[in-house]
């Protein structure tokens, strides 16, 4: 695979009706100058789901997916880039033109390199599956029904098994893989020269990424031996990466086409989550038997907004779990916990007592401060003076932090409850805790820094509307002035279009997925689907004072510069010079922080 000739993407899109194309996946209806669907992407009875024809993207004020045709066929078609890019040609009797420069070898070496890894990865996956089959997989078969995975799961989960430590090789380069393919594949592993299958003699689980391509397998013994580890994941290799690698999935991505969900259950093992789909739970996910990380976090709020935290109760992992709650928290997610009862995992809980009293869990989950509270009360024995004063004063820490003194008093209660000391005891010593916060100097730089956010923010907001409006073509923009952006994407973004400006070219918003790496660049994607208001006037006010700000912001750091300048300067002449800019800057700074239009 070699890297496409430069403009090849944009050249293609502009052959192709994007409606057209999208006809052959959706019902289509046209409103004004937009076509309408049901998004493919999420559940929806009434459609949110709009491509704009002539600027060549989607948008779903649903789920807030966007993208152009080639992210479009990339979703629909679970294909990598360059794969779409080959299926979109070949739909419409192109042929794909190949950039031949000595720079983009090395690129392209690369990606062949994965390409080659993930296709070795899924005729893996096939020949693991294909085995569990065999006469004699009896023991992984036994294995299976000893613990109940039917075979819709098996088939849903892919589930396979390696029989030995060669004929995984054997099988992969009978066709056509040599084994350094193997081994940079994390399949294989080698010793001595030799190579041999990195989960021999396992349970396979192969492992997805949010494209649906296989990135690793997950191997379980079968016996309980000693002196092995009962679970081996995949080795770090180009595709696979643990502190990302989500354990169910493409299952739930799947599953999230044909149902309206917002929450996920993040239980902590394999079998948990195939467990909770068999039993009707199609949205729960694991990591990989690592730690919850903030990776894992933002690709978790890529699929929904809530989750719902169904770890193993037991209190050793009471700090760890604390942890990846808070993990969950910052990356904005809403959290629930579920406490499954006797310290079983949802798996045995699930096969004793069935889907409704699971469902009754889910609907007694606790919040996430109510859970916080309730577990730090077990590790302490309240019958000890010493022991419930060390409790009291982690639970106000647990609280204090939170917004406003009338939130925290919410669970003055339970608090007092599980202490047993009356509640004014508790609502003494947080107010204490509060107010002696308020008087220390970390209230102040709270403040502070609360300032800066604020000022960060309204500035961030502001340069947000002028692209926005500039990507948008709105009819109030001008390229009178030069401005400049904090964000270095967005100011390449603004180069970019001052570029198209100046050479009278027309652009369209889908040749931004040709500049810009949208998947990664978030704040660029944020621009494409930018919510205008109704009003084209408020609109229009609104660009001009973020015009206002982002000249406002540029004159006062040329200002500080001047006086840096004015301070070091010696020669008389020059410090007049630089005191008069100083002047008029500084006029002109104050005429434009008075020129705001409410
Ligand atoms: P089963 O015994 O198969 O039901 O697994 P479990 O999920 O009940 O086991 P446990 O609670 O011990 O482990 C939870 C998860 O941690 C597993 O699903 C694995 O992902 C991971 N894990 C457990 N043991 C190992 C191990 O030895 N090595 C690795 N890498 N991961 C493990
Ligand atoms: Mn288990």
């Amino acid at each position: 695979m070699d890297r496409l000739k430069d403009g090849f993407v944009m050249d293609l899109k502009s052959r192709c009706s994007f409606s057209q194309i999208a006809s052959k996946y959706l019902e289509l209806t046209k409103k004004g100058r937009n076509y309408w669907a049901r998004c493919p992407f999420h559940y929806e009875k009434t459609p949110s789901f709009t491509i704009d024809e002539y600027e060549g993207f989607y948008h779903c004020f649903g789920c807030g997916e966007s993208g152009d045709l080639i992210q479009f066929i990339r979703k629909m078609e679970n294909l990598s880039f360059m794969e779409a890019v080959e299926f979109l040609a070949k739909m419409v009797g192109v042929e794909v033109e190949y950039d031949k420069s000595v720079d983009a070898k090395a690129i392209a070496e690369k990606n062949r390199e994965k390409k080659e890894v993930l296709k070795a990865l899924n005729d893996a996956k096939e020949f693991y599956k294909k085995q569990i089959y065999a006469k004699t997989s009896v023991k992984a078969q036994n294995y299976l029904r000893d613990r109940r995975i039917n075979r819709a799961s098996l088939e849903n989960f892919e589930i396979g098994y390696s029989p030995n430590f060669q004929a995984v090789v054997r099988s992969l380069n009978e066709l056509g893989y040599d084994n350094q393919t193997l081994v940079n594949a994390g399949i294989a592993s080698q010793k001595d020269g030799k190579v041999y299958d990195a989960v021999a003699e396992r349970l396979i689980f192969p492992i997805y990424n949010n494209y649906c391509e296989v990135i690793g397998f997950s191997g379980r013994i079968l016996d309980k031996e000693l002196d092995v580890p009962k679970y081996k994941n995949t080795r770090q290799t180009i595709v696979f990466d643990k502190s990302r690698a989500i354990f169910g999935l493409k299952q739930v991505i799947n599953a999230k086409r044909e149902q309206r969900f917002n929450t996920l259950i993040l239980a902590e093992g394999q079998i948990d989550v195939i467990m909770l789909h068999q039993f009707g739970f199609q949205n729960a996910v694991a990591t990989q038997g690592t730690a919850l990380t903030e990776q894992h976090a933002m690709l978790l709020k890529k699929i929904c907004d809530n989750v719902l935290v169904c770890y193993d109760g037991d209190n050793a992992g009471q700090k760890a779990t604390f942890r990846a709650l808070d993990i969950l928290q910052k990356a904005g997610l809403s959290i629930k916990v579920i406490t499954i009862p006797n310290g079983q995992d949802p798996d045995e809980f699930l096969k004793k007592n069935g889907k409704e009293a699971f469902e009754k869990l889910i609907e007694n989950a606790e919040e996430l401060m109510d859970y916080k509270i309730r577990v730090t009360a077990q590790s302490f024995d309240m019958s000890s003076n010493d022991q419930r004063t060390k409790f009291l004063k982690q639970a106000i820490d647990l609280i204090r932090d939170l917004p406003s003194l009338a939130l925290a008093d919410v669970y003055v209660r339970p608090i007092a409850k599980y202490a047993n000391v009356s509640e004014n005891v508790v609502r003494e010593s947080l107010t204490a805790q509060m107010s002696t916060l308020k008087k220390e100097k970390k209230a102040t730089d709270e403040e502070l820094k609360q300032f800066s956010e604020n000022f960060v923010d309204a500035n961030q907001k502001a340069d947000k509307i002028i692209l926005a409006s500039m990507v948008h073509k709105k009819p109030y923009v001008t390229y009178d002035q030069t401005l400049a952006f904090v964000s270095t994407n967005y100011q390449r973004l603004y180069q970019w279009l001052l570029e198209k400006h100046d050479s009278n070219t027309e652009f369209r918003i889908s040749e931004l997925y040709d500049h810009f790496d949208l998947e990664n660049d978030k704040d660029i994607a944020e621009l494409i689907n930018f919510h205008f208001s109704s009003s084209e006037e408020k609109d229009k006010q609104e660009y001009l004072n973020s015009l206002n700000l982002n000249k406002i912001r540029a004159l006062e750091v040329e200002i500080k510069d001047l006086e840096t300048l004015y301070k070091n300067a010696t020669d008389l002449s020059k410090r007049t010079e630089l005191l008069n800019k100083i002047g008029n800057y500084s006029r002109e700074l104050t005429r434009l922080k008075t020129t705001f239009i409410n």
